[in-house]
């Protein structure tokens, strides 16, 4: 099984261009299954997308992916195709769950396994469901397998979810896309990722409005639809190479190809911790800052802090000057990445539900256990200011969600290879 092997402590010079978003990506490759032909560009070669894509094609649809340029080409001309999405490709990959919006409002059915269980929490699909059935859905859960059915389609309708949820948001988009009537959706989650996917369902010709934290769709007839896209950028990727340069910058380092203005946070953490950025016109100036503040925050929906970069955070607060305290607020199991981290000499107590950093802590090498995506790249980021080498195992985690990682540190100098 491969390896990474670190040699720390290099600073860093140079220039990162951040892919497209994963997370944006897959929910819009759900909604393939509702266009005839889509064109999709800017997507993020990892993992996640090949396994959608292999979805897709079992599902019946034709893709094409153009790696050279990020492209993927979809076309769906077929009458009738398999409603089926296995659990050979759901259990790799949880939003394969998405293709049941699509499906049921499109062919009036679906048969789709159980995403089942995740090694940062219990993940359940209960929401999705809930949404689905308030639409007209019959449901059933059999033998590990959501049967849904809607033989006279969906009914447009209000939807109050009790908590916030990007899946089911992004199912109960694609489902109420093709409802009869006007659908209203409260309480949902408005991540960067959930208004592409709303972008491209406009081009497919639904009516979809967003106001705050209530989404309505109105049902229009849709057209032969011939559409193309463009994925955002990956905005956590982007939080994960900012880190990175603040930790080890030379001087400073550009991140380019974003749009700073998709991505406004509530608070904006790391310039409290200390970090110096300048955003320009479609990139984003890091400068190194050798005095990191701590802090206390909380993981939360968007605009709050996001739960995919508490990992990435904890690292760079084991070198800011305090006890931090983060607090993981949507995921119950998200701290996996903590006992290798002690591994490596940080200093980090977990109390119920909150983790507290003290620093700052001189890291050292040692063998290490990627367990999720987002653990995996923060002890990366641990190996490359740690003394000395660091192995990490079990990349495969890191493989799923983020794109040409090793080639991207190395431009800047890294020492960071695969075996
Ligand atoms: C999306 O997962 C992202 N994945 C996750 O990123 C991200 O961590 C998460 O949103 C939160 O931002 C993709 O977009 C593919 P949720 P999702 O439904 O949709 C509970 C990464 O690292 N819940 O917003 O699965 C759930 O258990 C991944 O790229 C229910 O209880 O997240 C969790 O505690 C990891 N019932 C909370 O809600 C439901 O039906 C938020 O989950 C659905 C969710």
């Amino acid at each position: 099984m491969q390896k990474l092997i670190i040699k720390g402590k290099k600073e860093l010079t140079g220039k990162i261009s951040i892919s497209g978003s994963k997370n944006s990506t897959l929910p819009i490759l759900a909604a393939s299954i509702l266009a005839d032909q889509v064109r999709l560009k800017n997507i993020p070669l990892v993992k996640d997308i090949f396994t959608m894509v292999e979805l897709l094609n079992y599902i019946g649809l034709k893709t094409k992916i153009i790696k050279k340029k990020n492209i993927i080409e979809i076309k769906n001309k077929k009458k009738n195709i398999s409603t089926l999405a296995p659990y050979k490709l759901v259990k790799t990959m949880r939003a394969g769950v998405l293709v049941l919006g699509s499906l049921l409002t499109k062919y009036g059915k679906a048969k789709v396994s159980l995403p089942g269980g995740c090694a940062i929490g219990s993940r359940p699909v209960d929401l999705h469901l809930y949404a689905l059935k308030k639409l007209g859905a019959k449901i059933k859960i059999k033998d590990g397998y959501i049967l849904a059915e809607a033989k006279n389609g969906l009914k447009g309708t209000i939807i109050n979810f009790p908590s916030i949820s990007v899946g089911a948001t992004e199912n109960a988009l694609l489902a109420a896309s093709r409802a009869r009537g006007k659908t209203i959706l409260k309480n949902c989650a408005v991540e960067p990722e959930i208004k592409d996917l709303i972008i491209f369902l406009k081009k497919l010709g639904s009516s979809i409005y967003m106001k705050g934290r209530t989404i309505t769709i109105l049902q229009n007839k849709i057209n032969n639809t011939k559409i193309t896209h463009e994925v955002i950028f990956d905005r956590i990727e982007l939080g994960t190479y900012m880190i990175a340069s603040a930790l080890l910058a030379k001087n400073k380092i550009e991140i380019d190809k974003i749009n700073p203005k998709i991505n406004k946070r509530k608070k904006d953490v790391l310039r409290k911790i200390g970090i110096q950025k300048k955003k320009k016109k479609s990139s984003i100036i890091i400068k190194r800052n050798k005095k990191l503040k701590k802090i206390t925050i909380s993981t939360e929906p968007y605009p709050g802090f996001p739960t995919d970069l508490q990992a990435q955070l904890m690292v760079l607060l084991t070198q800011a000057y305090g006890v931090s305290k983060i607090r993981e607020d949507i995921f119950e199991n998200r701290f996996m990445h903590v006992p290798e981290l002690k591994r490596m000499g940080a200093q980090i107590e977990i109390k119920n539900k909150t983790a507290f950093i003290n620093g700052p802590t001189k890291l050292t090498g040692a063998e290490v256990m990627a367990t999720d995506l987002r653990a995996s790249v923060s002890l990366v980021l641990a190996g490359l200011i740690a003394e000395n080498r660091t192995i990490i195992n079990r990349i495969y985690h890191l493989d799923r969600g983020y794109e040409f990682l090793e080639r991207k540190l190395k431009n800047c100098k890294a020492e960071i290879k695969r075996i």
